[in-house]
């Protein structure tokens, strides 16, 4: 009913309704009435409310709702069920825990901070408060278990476009980090549930710095780090809006990819590559391999020539690819 209420309040932005009206076309109460506009207001809602008049939404809050995210969705299913909390441990652990009781695909779990976000290899991540997108996808593609790993590049491609339609310019390291400036500014963490043969889930889970200034990295990932505002003259950036990009994007490449067409992504993913053409280290098991990053194959897989001039393909998997300085 909340979000009915939140909705009808849109719909009337900047004039006043009444208890009496919001009651009537619900069909709820006005002591329900009033119980939600207070809660609405606990969620930063600013709502204003006169005697006689009824209530004014004046302001709606920096939060990523489905209510405040559907206006710039264009998607058929991804991201039409938004799962939104305050905080979580994870948004990957939570979507897994429900992921084999929801019908069909596409739903998103979104928080506002992560007390416990997971990151690639067995690292942290680090999810502040309000500033960033901390939100995980839940898929049930009927694909070869094989592909599965391309998903993170139809992700990585997709929040490439959206972060570059601000006018900001990222690049794709390959395979799920995204770099603005030569630092991390989202990085993307895959994980897949599945028997012998049969994929039961996927969940992409999306991390990206989004109004973050410098300060607020730590000391620890300060030089390594970005966010979009810092890059959008310190401006920031409507976190809503920019989450519907990225669904939408990703909506797109998805259905592409899943009808057998990979190549949408992984063009993108070349064209705005930050590794290919530059030798990188190739970090397996503490043990580093110097090569050149040549291509990315059909197979989402990074080609590379190592010093003694022969060919050698990478799987995402264990590795870490860093430039080599
Ligand atoms: C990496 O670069 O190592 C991947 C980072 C992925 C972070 C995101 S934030 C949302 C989702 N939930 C998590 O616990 N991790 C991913």
């Amino acid at each position: 009913m909340k979000n009915k209420i939140i909705e009808f309040l849109k719909n009337n932005q900047d004039k006043y309704v009444s208890g009496e009206e919001i009651s009537n076309i619900l069909g709820v109460t006005r002591a329900a009435v009033w119980k939600h506009i207070k809660s609405l207001k606990d969620m930063g809602y600013n709502i204003e409310s006169a005697p006689k008049k009824g209530y004014k939404l004046v302001m709606s809050p920096d939060i990523l709702t489905y209510n405040e995210i559907k206006e710039y969705l264009k998607t058929e299913f991804v991201g039409r069920d938004i799962y939104y909390f305050d905080e979580l441990d994870s948004t990957n652990s939570y979507a897994k825990s429900i992921a084999e009781q929801l019908e069909g695909e596409g739903q998103v779990v979104i928080t506002e901070k992560q007390v416990n976000g997971r990151g690639r290899l067995g690292r942290q991540w680090v999810s502040q408060n309000n500033k960033g997108i901390w939100m995980s996808i839940i898929l049930k593609p009927k694909i070869d278990i094989y592909d599965v790993s391309k998903i993170t590049q139809v992700a990585a491609a997709s929040v490439n476009k959206a972060i570059n339609d601000l006018d900001v310019n990222s690049l794709i390291k390959w395979p799920n980090d995204i770099i603005i400036d030569n630092k991390k500014v989202c990085g993307i963490l895959t994980e897949m549930n599945s028997e012998i043969n049969i994929i039961n889930y996927i969940v992409v889970g999306i991390g990206i710095n989004v109004n973050h200034n410098k300060s607020d990295f730590s000391e620890e990932i300060k030089d390594v780090a970005t966010s979009v505002k810092i890059h959008n003259n310190c401006n920031n950036v409507k976190r809503n809006e920019l989450v519907a990009r990225i669904l939408n994007y990703f909506e797109d490449y998805y259905n592409e990819f899943v009808s057998g067409n990979f190549n949408v992504s992984l063009n993108i993913c070349k064209e705005n590559s930050y590794v290919l053409n530059k030798y990188i280290n190739i970090i397996k098991n503490d043990k580093i391999t110097v090569a050149k990053a040549i291509d990315i194959n059909d197979n989402g897989e990074l080609v590379v020539e190592y010093n003694d001039g022969n060919i050698g393909t990478i799987l995402s998997g264990e590795v870490s690819v860093r430039l080599k300085k």
